[in-house]
């Protein structure tokens, strides 16, 4: 079967109530744009080309047609916090699937890149809208190295170009959604208390010397509400959002 993430692939490996109702494009300006308030939790658009594909703090994010897995959830948290949390939810759901796919270690870079080796493989984007939560997951699957977006500072990979796997993304998209499902009820019931463990041993920063906006020093991990805790000359301090600079160290 060619590999296409239209509705006749997917469906029927959807396992749970994330992918219903399944709206799919060939092509949109961004799948973030696709969901509307109204529509029931777990609704997910997925597309195989966005032309204004979107990343946190207004960057582009780029991917060559039907070679990445570009998709939206909607969430309807019953009580609404921040997306701070839940991005991180799903940041985690991302890098239990890459890490089963590719059977090597993968990294959660506080608030939202998924990294393995030290090179970007998916980004999460969370939204919130008219009372709902959106979350954006873009994950590289089978672009090959020059079809990745050149990234300054944090390198870009993909499945591909760690394996020489090319995947079908049908049943990788519904393992996501799955997995989204499941430690979304895990955060409804505890917050990220419960999943902690495994975001200390995910996290990227911990250990490192990192500038967050007007706040440097040694980034200590995750709090239980999804802020990045600072250890600073000033003593501990909580980082709700922004961008981590990783420092050379000393
Ligand atoms: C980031 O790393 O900055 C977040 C990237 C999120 C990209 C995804 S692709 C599907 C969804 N639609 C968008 O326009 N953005 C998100």
């Amino acid at each position: 079967m060619a590999d296409t993430l239209a509705a006749d692939a997917v469906v029927s490996l959807i396992r749970g109530r994330f992918g219903i109702p399944y709206l799919f494009r060939d092509s949109c300006a961004s799948t973030q744009r696709l969901l509307t308030p109204e529509l029931p939790e777990g609704a997910t658009a997925v597309c195989e080309r966005q032309t204004a594909g979107r990343g946190r703090l207004e960057r582009r994010w780029e991917a060559p047609p039907a070679a990445a897995i570009l998709c939206s959830v909607l969430l309807r948290p019953p009580v609404m916090t921040g997306v701070a949390g839940l991005t991180l939810v799903a940041g985690l759901a991302v890098a239990r699937v890459v890490e089963r796919a590719l059977g090597r270690p993968c990294q959660l870079k506080w608030p939202n890149d998924v990294l393995v080796s030290g090179r970007k493989i998916a980004g999460v984007l969370g939204e919130s809208r008219g009372g709902v939560v959106i979350l954006g997951i873009g994950l590289n699957v089978n672009q090959d190295e020059s079809e990745l977006p050149e990234r300054p500072v944090l390198p870009a990979t993909s499945l591909f170009a760690v394996d020489g796997i090319r995947r079908r993304r049908a049943p990788l998209l519904a393992e996501l959604l799955f997995e989204l499902e499941q430690l979304y009820g895990h955060w409804l019931g505890g917050r990220l208390s419960e999943l902690a463990g495994e975001l200390a041993s995910r996290d990227y920063l911990r250990g490192r010397h990192v500038t967050v906006g007007d706040v440097t020093g040694t980034a200590v991990g995750i709090a239980p509400d999804g802020r990045l805790e600072v250890e600073t000359s000033a003593g501990r301090q909580l980082v709700a959002s922004g961008d981590v600079r990783v420092e050379p160290s000393a």
